[in-house]
């Protein structure tokens, strides 16, 4: 499904750019080849971002 339609940018990608380590939107545009435009995405970003576990937060990194 397309999240960001500025950038064409579907949630697999965005959680790919997530997962390897992108936490903040600017971050996650910036991993998939892209820029914040409208910002219509940026509160599905930040709620992506907020549900995916981090090192830190998940140190034996648990599903
Ligand atoms: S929809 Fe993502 S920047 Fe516009």
């Amino acid at each position: 499904m397309i999240v960001c339609l500025c950038n064409a940018l579907s949630d697999a990608q965005l959680a790919d750019a997530i997962a390897k380590g992108a936490r903040r939107p600017k971050d996650v545009y910036c991993a998939c080849g892209g820029a914040a435009q409208c910002g219509t995405c940026t509160k599905t970003i930040l709620t992506m971002i907020r549900e995916t576990p981090t090192a830190s937060t998940n140190p034996a990194g648990l599903p």
